[in-house]
């Protein structure tokens, strides 16, 4: 072999291998498997993209669109950045658009790159549907998920339900910048208005992170140490609150009125450290995301706000196991 030919033939095989490196680890970050998507016959590729891929209450979420996803032959890809972001949130969009999938169910974010990559998912012909976070200033096809002023209004009737005289409150809050918290904080000051007892003196964001809410009751506390009542607005939020006041020295214990179920939660609901939590069903908004996609593949135009349950939970009136009848 000439030199000319070895060279040529080192360029090559250099090539094909980095070419094959690029298209491995390209679809493995994306994680789109078309291959598996069609040797296993399953009629349509979905994505499900979240706030934050390891939470909890998310996991929830993916539990249920993947079981309904099975039972109706479709391959789902569960994505989202490892800790809340927007713009890797919006990259996740971007390449599933590109990655041309058949549908795509994500939180809304409330912002013009959101906005544009929903135009851009529907012109190409991908319906996209929000789930539990809308963005109703999009093109987004419906949403899925609670209705997040209400959820806040019934906190803060839980709130005046279970409390007498004057109480300074305390927010914490998911992200200041997310719309479905906006809302639960909203829906919770507008019903605290109406009552002159009832006074909203600060408010802390907690990135969605346990960690992260207990640095925000420290902070509310220690800008305001007489506060009464805390609200909590993200699924690990209360655990943050009831962490911090346990351990603080205050004259009374604090009425403390969280949101979701998960365990943890529940389990500090039954020690009587929460008094109360606003109930979400993220299992089936997963579900129902996967249903109301499939229907928009079918051509059909459900209604553009699909609503799940949101109740108040206590120990006295505890959660419904899933399956019960709602
Ligand atoms: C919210 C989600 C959020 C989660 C964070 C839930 O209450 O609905 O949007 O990602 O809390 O833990």
């Amino acid at each position: 072999m000439g030199l000319k030919k070895i060279g040529l033939f080192i360029f090559t095989a250099v090539f094909c291998l980095n070419a094959g490196y690029m298209l491995f680890f390209g679809r493995e970050t994306f994680q789109v498997k078309p291959s598996a998507a069609h040797s296993q016959k399953y009629v349509y590729h979905f994505v499900l993209i979240s706030e934050e891929i390891d939470n909890e209450y998310w996991r929830l979420v993916e539990k249920g669109a993947k079981a309904e996803a099975a039972k109706r032959h479709i391959h789902l890809d569960y994505l989202g950045p490892k800790q809340a972001n927007n713009e890797e949130q919006l990259t996740f969009i971007d390449k599933a658009i590109a990655g041309k999938v058949d549908g795509i169910m994500t939180q809304g974010v409330s912002n013009e790159k959101f906005n544009y990559l929903v135009n851009k998912s529907v012109q190409k012909g991908i319906p996209l549907l929000t789930v539990d976070t809308d963005a109703p200033e999009s093109e987004r096809q419906v949403y899925v998920g609670s209705d997040n002023y209400r959820a806040g209004k019934l906190a803060g009737e839980e709130l005046v339900r279970n409390t007498r005289g004057r109480q300074k409150v305390g927010i914490v809050t998911g992200r200041l910048d997310a719309s479905n918290q906006q809302l639960r904080v909203k829906g919770f000051e507008d019903v605290l208005a109406k009552h002159k007892r009832l006074e909203v003196v600060g408010i802390q964001e907690s990135n969605i992170t346990k960690s992260g809410a207990l640095q925000a009751t420290y902070e509310l506390l220690k800008n305001d140490p007489d506060i009464t009542a805390f609200f909590g607005t993200s699924a690990l939020d209360g655990i943050g609150i009831s962490q911090v006041t346990s351990q603080y020295q205050s004259k009374k214990k604090p009425f403390i009125i969280s949101f979701d179920t998960l365990p943890g939660t529940m389990a500090l609901i039954r020690a009587e450290q929460i008094n109360s939590t606003v109930g979400q069903y993220p299992y089936q908004m997963g579900e129902m995301a996967v249903r109301t996609l499939l229907s928009l593949k079918k051509g059909k135009l459900p209604q553009p706000l699909q609503y799940t349950k949101t109740d108040i939970i206590k120990k006295t009136k505890p959660a419904m196991l899933w399956g019960d009848s709602r």
